[in-house]
């Protein structure tokens, strides 16, 4: 049976006992309204460790004033049950006020690779991901932790705090999962009427345009990226926020094709914004 906790005390508690007993610790974070993309994370994580934490936090410090956090989706009894018929063993699912208590001051930032992408257009995102990461390590002191690929500058992000900061914690990235006829899953597809669902597959499609200029042999960044725009461009209902290479290590733009080359966008369909992307190796 999983357990479903809301203090700090006693995560701490069920993970020294854990310990006592000689078992390894994964660590899921997430923010809830949890679907098969989140379900790929925990079941890797109960593959590779005897116990494994899902944090159920919708984390107020990563919301930009006009951004929605007031609306995201909230089902914490569909998450213990995904988690629960996944193998997950404890769910930890703190108030804002047991995260951030009175006078709270504290924080985690980054320069260079959260300058780039969303960074642009969600000036505090990253410090507040950064903090709270950085707390749920502290927290839960896991051997591991997973996080998806769909948010790639994330995952960039947190590999790189963890190394700057000397965090003992194993990253593990996980692909993206992905609806059938290609859109990246995400709580935030619930926001999109029939319609905009319809309109939000042109970010598969320019995704899987753009792998495909590459793996026919283009090395221009700029040419890629121009497709990739065009393709979007032919959508109504799309407006672009951005589309861009970069270094997956270091989140900084490039010219080239070489590498570990991350091709990530961000397009709103309607108000909702969504992102994707894709990475390449050559
Ligand atoms: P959230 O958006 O809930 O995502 C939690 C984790 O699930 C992230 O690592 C994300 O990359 C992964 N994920 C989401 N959709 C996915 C998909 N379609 N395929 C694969 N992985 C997917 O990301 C956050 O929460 C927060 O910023 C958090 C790290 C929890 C800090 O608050």
């Amino acid at each position: 049976m999983i357990q479903v906790v809301h203090t700090i005390k006693e995560v701490r508690e069920a993970v020294r006992q854990w310990r006592k007993e000689g078992l390894t610790v994964g660590l899921v974070p997430t923010m809830g309204y949890l679907h098969e993309g989140h379900k790929s994370l925990v079941d890797r994580a109960v593959k590779d460790n005897d116990r494994v934490v899902v944090s159920v936090f919708v984390n107020p410090m990563q919301f930009g004033p006009t951004e929605d956090l007031a609306q995201y989706p909230r089902d914490l009894a569909a998450d213990t049950r995904l988690c629960e018929a996944a193998g997950a063993h404890l769910i930890f699912n703190p108030e804002p006020e047991e995260m951030y208590d009175e006078g709270f001051c504290s924080f985690v930032d980054m320069n260079g690779p959260t300058a780039e992408l969303c960074g642009k257009s969600r000036p505090i995102h990253f410090r507040g991901v950064c903090t709270v990461v950085s707390k749920l390590f502290n927290i839960v002191m896991p051997d591991k932790a997973y996080f998806g690929q769909k948010d790639a500058q994330q995952l960039s992000v947190i590999r790189r705090m963890v190394k700057d900061l000397n965090f003992p914690i194993e990253i593990v990235p996980c692909p993206i999962v992905r609806e059938a006829d290609g859109l990246a899953k995400s709580s935030r597809n619930t926001y999109l009427n029939p319609q905009e669902r319809q309109a939000a597959l042109v970010l598969s499609r320019a995704v899987n345009l753009g792998r495909q200029c590459v793996e026919n042999g283009e090395r221009d960044t700029h040419k890629v990226v121009e497709a990739m725009k065009a393709c979007i461009e032919q959508e109504p209902l799309a407006r672009i926020d951005y589309v861009e290479a970069v270094d997956f290590q270091n989140i900084q733009k490039v010219d080239v094709v070489k590498g570990e080359t991350l091709f990530a966008m961000a397009v709103y369909i309607g108000k909702t914004r969504l992102i994707d992307n894709f990475i390449v190796n050559i």
